[in-house]
């Protein structure tokens, strides 16, 4: 009797670092969904559980207590979550006992955003539960919190993907915008499975505009024109366009030097397999990247970066945000 509500996973097809320093970025949900589930405890405690991570724990009037996985880690990890759960039950103005269980087909700590995907899903799962009325605005800004708490100062741009699934356009100052997209993007996603942090990578931009501010300023101006060129190309269905604007702008992230030898050794496997176009998603420095290709060529392209070592598979795009799933 309990209810399972579901969120979509991303990718930054366009415009990741440049974005820091309030140039547009584009990003696109993705059908790979984490999965929540939350069911009323007879007493007053918050169980949450983790499948994926191994993870799960009590949390009783600020005290926590292990139940699987390292106390620290699972405390850490699970706070986020606690800090949604609560926030729902402040709307909610009851004080009840849940039990969350989160399952989630979304590679973790890859830049897919699979941590905004687990807090949407739980704030829409416990919404839902307790008959609240949760708009999504509602469900994006718990999301959020969750984030500050998991990433100090996030953009806020995986919440608001997860939260409203489809394609939007990022700005700083601006905030989201969604770009109408009819065509279908056949993506190939490849984990190179080295283990990256954004604020390392983040860091490493800020050092060398620090140094070159003139030539990383003619590099923000065209990472701009890029997006700008590439929301016609979603708008108008040109794939081909599309993939030469993202190896244009994998160029433009190489040279900021966020790229490693393991994400260029999956780029070049896809590139010779025939995709439109191939560039790093995300902070970079591991990860994933990502390619487009032909709907004929696609398997290809999968098969080539999974054999130079790449954890891959095939994702499309999904305009379905979070959602409560049937019962
Ligand atoms: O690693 P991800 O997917 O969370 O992406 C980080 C994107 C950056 O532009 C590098 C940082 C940011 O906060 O926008």
């Amino acid at each position: 009797m309990g209810v399972v509500a579901s969120a979509p996973a991303k990718v930054i097809l366009f415009g990741e670092h440049f974005v820091v320093y309030g140039e547009p970025a584009i990003v696109l949900a993705i059908d790979k969904r984490a999965y929540a589930k939350a069911e009323i405890r007879e007493d007053k405690r918050l169980f949450l559980r983790s499948q994926n991570l191994n993870l799960a724990g009590f949390f009783d009037n600020g005290n926590f207590k292990v139940e699987e996985g390292n106390p620290k880690e699972a405390r850490i990890k699970l706070e986020p979550l606690k800090c949604a759960v609560e926030k729902v039950l402040e709307m909610a103005k009851e004080k009840v006992g849940l039990n969350i269980e989160v399952n989630s087909t979304v590679p973790v700590a890859a830049g897919l955003g699979s941590s905004a995907a687990v807090a949407s899903a739980v704030a829409a799962a416990v919404g839902a539960l307790l008959n609240v009325k949760m708009s999504r605005e509602n469900v994006f800004r718990i999301a959020f919190e969750a984030e500050k708490i998991m990433h100090g100062t996030p953009s806020g741009v995986d919440p608001a993907i997860s939260t409203f699934g489809g394609t939007l356009l990022f700005q700083m100052d601006t905030g989201f915008k969604p770009i109408d997209v009819k065509m279908d993007i056949p993506l190939v996603i490849g984990n190179t499975g080295v283990e990256r942090s954004t604020r390392v990578q983040v860091a490493k931009v800020r050092s060398l505009r620090d140094k070159y501010p003139q030539i990383i300023e003619s590099m923000m101006h065209t990472a701009r024109e890029i997006v700008l060129r590439a929301v016609e190309a979603l708008k108008g269905g040109d794939l081909e366009t599309l993939g030469e604007l993202m190896t244009i702008n994998h160029a433009l992230l190489y040279g900021l030097g966020v790229s490693d030898e393991s994400l260029e050794w999956l780029i070049n496997a896809a590139r010779k397999a025939g995709a439109l176009g191939v560039k790093l998603t995300g902070a970079g420095g591991g990860g994933c990247m990502i390619a487009i290709a032909n709907t004929d060529r696609l398997e290809k392209v999968l098969e080539a970066v999974q054999r130079a070592g790449g954890n891959a598979f095939i994702a499309r795009k999904t305009d379905e945000g979070v959602r409560i799933e049937p019962s």
